[in-house]
């Protein structure tokens, strides 16, 4: 039914060569989660949401959250099983069929390339600000703006894609250790964050509670959907897991609980103090997030409202009068952020480097330095497509579209889990996804009620990428393909790229 399908068998193989130590618990996994997922969605995009959705933004960070939730534990089925690198790709390769991978993998590149632009963009809203409120360094507006957001090039996030990528083709490693410090640092600033706004709420301001309507939650909810983005680097940790059943859940469920509470909280300190509702331009129109527009219309009032900031936190602190901790709090989000954007690039080159061992993109994709051992060529091509997106895009775009990715990938993910049950019931699967006849179709509709939440552009965008994936597929890549030719080859998987940047 599904054409060209890579055999299960064969690809389990391949995951049995690598068999690494079963290591991870509950906490750790949780922390693991919480790492990827805390990021440019809570200190940056909460600003976007407010545009969308005024204070109404604390439902939008529910829906997104349930969303992630239930299609979290359809991952985590697939992922126990399947643990081998690829994640979405390789899944639907086995179940649906190389078409369907293909496409799948396609998105990905949204999810991960886009997403990694997304943070950089975040990441520099942050450096700028903290730039000024430390050192009073002003830099002109062109230099640190894309052409969208009112100036030119955005050139420190593309400085920040470029380092990024250098230490990647390097082959940097984000040890556990590592991780646990900026998972540390993040959880402190947004304490910080929650502990001096909560008390001095004002509850007038969450009036009018949705400006926009119930559509202006949706839309929201579908951008800040990116805040959770992330939690799936839980579930490619499977095979490392003591006792998947029990622990993957927790660690999925529990990250995807507490980042929930934290942006909750979070959103409502915000909304709380200096108030969340939308700008509006001249004549009373609404106007879109990340658009020259509302650029002119926040330059109208001086920038004084949390929708024009860039940095969002750190700017609602100083409006209450926290400068100082205003700027730990900027300290902390540059410190953090790089490791979000190194684990999307790292993401995204591991995606890449399947799909060419695969035959469905060319082989020098996978190429590996000599001396470095990383895959260096895919390496350097994300880093300058993730450097071109930065310096050129805003963040709510990029975010909205690598969404659409995401979205896609899940949703087939929810489909896989399903289909597999039926046409393979007695495989062993070390952990099972809870009520899956109900918990499935709820993450599919979910995901497709949130897609159709993205703004038309973004969705006009997915279409056209999805179009040229079809292009490059029958044009290149389907007469290649080493399964369509016969080759099933059992790789010793990931020897030569480096270890997960976790
Ligand atoms: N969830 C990650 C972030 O918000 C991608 O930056």
């Amino acid at each position: 039914m599904f054409g060209r399908v890579k055999p299960l068998d064969a690809i389990l193989a391949t995951a049995e060569k690598k068999s690494l130590h079963r290591s991870l618990g509950a906490f750790q996994l949780t922390m693991l989660g919480i790492g990827a997922v805390i990021g440019t969605g809570i200190f940056v995009l909460t600003a976007e949401a407010a545009q969308k959705a005024g204070p109404g933004m604390m439902l939008s960070f529910v829906i997104a959250g349930f969303v992630c939730a239930v299609a979290a534990l359809c991952y985590a089925e697939m992922a126990a099983m399947v643990p081998v690198s690829g994640s979405a790709y390789t899944y639907s390769y086995a179940v649906m069929g190389e078409t369907v991978a293909w496409m799948v993998g396609w998105a990905l590149i949204l999810e991960y390339a886009i997403a990694a632009g997304a943070v950089s963009v975040g990441w520099s809203g942050y450096f700028i600000g903290w730039l000024n409120s430390s050192f009073n360094i002003d830099i002109p507006l062109e230099l640190v703006r894309g052409p969208f957001d009112g100036g030119i090039i955005n050139l420190p996030a593309m400085l920040i894609a470029a380092c990024v990528t250098a230490l990647l083709i390097k082959g940097t490693k984000e040890s556990a250790t590592v991780n646990a410090v900026l998972v540390g640092i993040k959880i402190l600033a947004l304490t910080f964050f929650v502990f001096l706004t909560i008390p001095v709420i004002k509850s007038g301001q969450f009036t009018p509670f949705a400006p926009l309507g119930f559509a202006g939650i949706s839309g929201a909810a579908a951008s800040i959907f990116f805040a959770y983005v992330g939690f799936d680097a839980v579930s490619t940790a499977a095979e490392e897991t003591k006792n998947p059943q029990r622990n993957m859940p927790i660690g999925l469920i529990g990250s995807l609980a507490i980042c929930t509470i934290f942006y909750m909280l979070v959103a409502a300190g915000v909304i709380g103090t200096v108030g969340a509702q939308p700008v509006y331009g001249p004549g009373g129109e609404v106007l879109s997030p990340g658009t020259p527009a509302l650029a002119q219309a926040c330059s109208a009032i001086h920038d004084n409202a949390v929708v024009c900031s860039k940095e969002a936190l750190a700017w609602t602190l100083r409006q209450i009068d926290y400068p100082f901790v205003g700027w730990l709090v900027g300290a902390a989000a540059i410190i953090a952020l790089p490791s979000v954007i190194l684990m999307m690039m790292f993401g995204q080159t591991r995606i890449f480097f399947v799909m060419s061992r695969d035959g469905l993109l060319p082989e020098f994709f996978s190429k590996v330095h000599p001396r470095f051992h990383t895959p260096h060529v895919i390496t350097l091509l994300t880093g300058v497509f993730v450097a071109i997106f930065a310096a050129f895009f805003p963040v709510g775009l990029l975010a909205d579209v690598s969404n659409s990715g995401t979205l896609f990938a899940f949703a087939a993910v929810s489909i896989a889990v399903m289909v597999l049950r039926r046409t393979d019931p007695t495989r062993k699967r070390p952990f099972r996804t809870p009520a899956v006849m109900f918990t499935a179709p709820l993450a599919i509709v979910g995901c497709i009620y949130l897609f159709f939440s993205l703004s038309f552009h973004t969705i006009a965008l997915f279409v056209g990428w999805a179009i040229l994936g079809l292009i490059v597929y029958y044009a290149y890549s389907r007469s290649r393909s080493h399964v369509g030719r016969g080759l099933v080859e059992v790789h010793e998987v990931d020897t030569d790229v480096p270890p997960p940047a976790l």
